[in-house]
């Protein structure tokens, strides 16, 4: 008899545990614009845990280096009464997004994981509006990276550039030798990456914030800027005559291939390395974009959760914020991501030398003013102050007689004009 009762408590428990995920399954929708092979690998971590809850996974990928594709279509989505779960949205555009009145509030879910606690309040202050969380971050990516070819460096007999004087000389050499010394795509996102990392060179992380977050004129419409410009040109001196329109992923297997010699990105081309089987320190390198060392350009992703009516598509939604945040998940993701998890207790034991150093590298700049919000990922500025500099760097990458002190003019109006 006493089995038998054991026996209807161990059913009655099983069907408990059963029973949530049977009965209150819903369908996620997530809009990203994970589509390269590190990125999908990374992606299909979150399908699979929100599926293993029984949940179905509706994927909304639009493919495009830096999201602006994702977030056009998303906008007609959104006008036309029909946004997706949850969508990549970072940086001060989650406001944007909430100040329109179409995300829901996470505060339960954010209350019983403790959220305030396990995340940096420097990046749950971007999460929340009005004080509620409405968008869930997934981790931290640092943009100002070199990621280097080592075998071709060997070749050629130079050693990775720490300044940017180094990397011309280096790049010298290795155009010398046949090489292309700087893997590029020419798409304004990827201009503005590598224009971000010698512009954080060349500033430093005071200026840089003055200049992307504060939007102090003294620093935008300076001397020193067009410096940055100048610098940038020099730069990008060395990529080859193809990289018009060519996808990020696809310069960092230039480098992969040793067709290339380096690529400046954030660390999601580590997540193509990593996809193809490579180990940092003996397959390929990882250092910081020259002249940024000690410094940390910080991205972080985030998915804003979009007002639902459908009850179990609510639950479903809420068990995706809950799963982002889960010790289990952040580990699984970002090895394959190539980023760093957002919370801060977790153990970096698992993770490559590259990411040990992001993690190093993030937590010291935020002791010592080195941590600044990268402009050209959304994470400094308004999307339509962004939308501006970009025009602005991308125009002065593609002209035939590139003009520094007029550049630094026409920045000054187009932010201000934005502002
Ligand atoms: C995003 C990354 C993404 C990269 C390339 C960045 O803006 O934060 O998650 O991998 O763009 O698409």
């Amino acid at each position: 008899m006493k089995s038998l009762k054991r026996h209807f408590t161990a059913l009655a428990m099983s069907a408990c545990v059963l029973l949530p995920t049977s009965v209150q399954a819903g369908k996620v929708e997530v809009l990203h614009w994970w589509t390269s092979g590190g990125e999908a690998r990374a992606a299909k971590a979150l399908k699979q845990m929100m599926e293993d809850q029984g949940h179905t996974w509706k994927d909304f990928a639009v493919a495009g280096g830096g999201g602006e594709a994702a977030m056009t279509v998303l906008k007609s989505r959104a006008v036309s009464g029909n946004p997706p779960a949850a969508a990549q949205i970072k940086g001060l555009e989650i406001r944007e997004w909430a100040e329109l009145g179409f995300l829901t509030s996470l505060e339960g879910v954010a209350d019983n994981q403790n959220w305030d606690q396990l995340i940096p309040p420097m990046i749950s202050d971007v999460m929340k509006y009005e004080g509620q969380y409405v968008a869930v971050p997934v981790n931290v990516h640092r943009v100002n990276w070199l990621w280097v070819n080592p075998d071709v460096m060997d070749k050629v007999g130079v050693k990775v550039p720490t300044t940017l004087d180094e990397f011309f000389e280096v790049a010298d050499k290795l155009k010398a030798e046949g090489y292309i010394p700087l893997a590029h795509g020419g798409q304004p996102w990827q201009d503005a990456t590598v224009f971000d990392a010698v512009a954080l060179a060349e500033l430093g992380p005071e200026d840089y914030r003055k200049a992307f977050v504060e939007h102090d004129m003294d620093v935008i419409n300076s001397k020193k800027m067009e410096r940055v410009f100048a610098q940038f040109d020099k730069v990008m001196s060395y990529v080859d005559d193809n990289a018009a329109g060519r996808d990020w992923n696809t310069a960092t297997g230039m480098v992969m291939e040793g067709e290339a010699a380096m690529q400046i990105m954030g660390d999601w081309a580590k997540a193509e390395f990593t996809a193809a089987g490579q180990t940092p320190g003996e397959d390929y390198l990882c250092a910081p974009a020259p002249g940024t060392s000690g410094d940390f350009t910080f991205n972080v992703d985030s998915f804003a959760m979009f007002s639902l009516s459908d009850e179990e598509d609510v639950k479903a939604q809420k068990d995706l914020a809950r799963t982002i945040l889960k010790p289990e998940f952040q580990t699984l993701f970002n090895q394959n991501k190539g980023s760093i998890p957002v919370r801060t207790d977790m153990d970096m034991g698992d993770f490559d030398s590259c990411a040990q150093a992001s993690m190093d590298t993030f937590q010291s700049s935020s002791d010592d003013g080195g941590l600044v919000p990268s402009f050209s990922h959304g994470l400094a500025t308004t999307s339509h102050i962004q939308g501006q500099i970009f025009d602005v760097v991308t125009n002065f990458a593609n002209s035939d007689n590139p003009d520094p002190a007029k550049t630094t003019d026409q920045l000054a109006s187009a932010i201000q004009s934005a502002m």
